[in-house]
């Protein structure tokens, strides 16, 4: 059955408009003129997503979105608002509201095509349920700063969901200035605040995923505290418990470490499947790699387990490739190129750049990546129904094997 689309839009251009972007990937679509004949449509239309412009007379986008809040039928329906003012205030007003996502006008069909379809997926995906899943984690870590970590984390785990279209959990363990809600433009409604005094024994997987801020990308994010002594509370048998209990819940769990060894980020490391060590081609980063790589050893964490990632985060003059590798005994898996343009937009828009529409050369990246570290069960078999992302890496991977026969 198609899935069903009501909008809700004073101007009948915009309906008209929205209308034929979105009968063109073969949804049944509603229309409402305002937020009263909305609410009494709902009901009777029984729509699986709704659209709401924000400049309605009468009852705004955001009144509106409340109300829907509200009722029992449309409590957890996705819910995307459409605006003519691209600003993080208003952003930040619609998520506080209780939209899931945002578009502003005027809109590219493609990407407004694109965010519902991914809208409806995670909706569609089922809750998952406690001691069902034994999910990978995969800890993003540097002893030095600004060689992108959170970059990589928050691009690895948008790619997991994607990929797999199944939920994915980013959490955030820089507790004194993370910025992992942030890179995705999540209001810091829930954060590890929440957690840090609830006694070890009562941190079970219902009240940790209360603590998670959902992303249309499918990723759900366990951010830093908004004030840095409220991550003090945060002991090192909290974090364990916390991220095994995600485990449980979640395919894929990404971690993005701070850059030090405290006891919380020893512990994560403790849990991690594989340890992403970042480095950018300059003698310090080189230093505090071969430093971390040191420790590594010394805790016996299996040298498979560790992929050095090498970021070009400026852009000339840097150490090469072979010089790091040569200096470290230890080859690099992936080399980000230096991509000023793509970080900025994207942190400003609060989007990765692996979920841009259309997809660019620094996405595919991050997804190859991504499926290169995803469980072998899933590598094994294709997913019954594909998603878009997962047929753009099988084909990728096609090439290059044919490349290479
Ligand atoms: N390949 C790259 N090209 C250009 N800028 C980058 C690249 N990788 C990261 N950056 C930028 O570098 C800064 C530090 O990245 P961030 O992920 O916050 O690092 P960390 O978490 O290691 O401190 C950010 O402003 C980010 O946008
Ligand atoms: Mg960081």
């Amino acid at each position: 059955m198609p899935a069903r689309i009501l909008i809700v839009d004073d101007d009948p251009v915009i309906q008209k408009l929205l209308t034929l972007t979105l009968k063109q990937t073969g949804f049944e679509l509603f229309t409402a003129n305002n937020g009263a004949a909305a609410l009494a449509y709902v009901d009777d239309v029984k729509p699986d997503l709704i659209i709401v412009d924000v400049e309605m007379p009468e009852m705004n986008g955001y009144d509106l979105v409340r109300k829907l809040r509200q009722k029992t039928a449309t409590a957890n329906l996705p819910l995307m608002m459409l605006t003519s003012h691209d600003t993080v205030q208003e952003k930040i007003k619609g998520f506080e509201a209780g939209a899931d996502d945002y578009m502003s006008k005027p809109f590219e069909p493609p990407e407004l095509q694109a965010r519902v379809r991914v809208l409806l997926r995670r909706a569609a995906a089922p809750v998952p349920e406690a001691k069902q899943i034994s999910g990978k984690v995969i800890a993003v870590f540097s002893l030095r700063g600004g060689v992108g970590v959170s970059t990589l984390a928050a691009n690895l785990a948008a790619s997991f969901g994607q990929i797999w279209g199944c939920s994915t959990g980013l959490i955030d363990l820089v507790f004194a200035s993370g910025q992992s809600a942030l890179m995705l433009n999540l209001p810091l409604r829930k954060t590890w605040a929440d957690l840090a005094p609830v006694p070890l024994a009562d941190l079970d997987g219902e009240l940790v995923e209360k603590a998670l801020l959902p992303h249309a990308s499918g990723t759900f994010v366990l951010a830093a505290p908004n004030r840095p002594e409220q991550g003090e509370l945060l002991t090192s048998e909290k974090v364990t418990r916390v991220i095994n209990v995600l485990k449980e819940r979640y395919h894929y769990l990404v971690l993005d470490l701070p850059h030090d060894f405290s006891a919380t980020t020893l512990a994560s490391l403790d849990l991690a499947d594989e340890i992403i060590l970042v480095l950018a081609p300059e003698l310090a980063s080189l230093h505090a790699a071969a430093c971390a790589l040191d420790v590594f050893d010394t805790l016996n964490y299996p040298r498979r387990a560790i992929r050095l990632v090498l970021n070009w985060t400026f852009e000339r003059r840097g150490l090469a490739r072979k010089e790091i590798e040569d200096a470290l005994q230890r080859l690099i898996e992936v080399v980000i190129p230096f991509v000023p343009d793509a970080f900025v937009l994207a942190i400003n828009r609060g989007t990765p750049p692996v979920l841009d529409v259309p997809p660019t050369p620094l996405g595919a990246l991050f997804e190859d990546f991504a499926y290169y570290l995803s469980k072998a069960e899933h590598q094994q078999t294709p997913p019954p129904t594909p998603t878009p992302t997962w047929q753009r890496v099988a084909a990728r991977l096609q090439q290059r094997q044919q490349k290479r026969t």
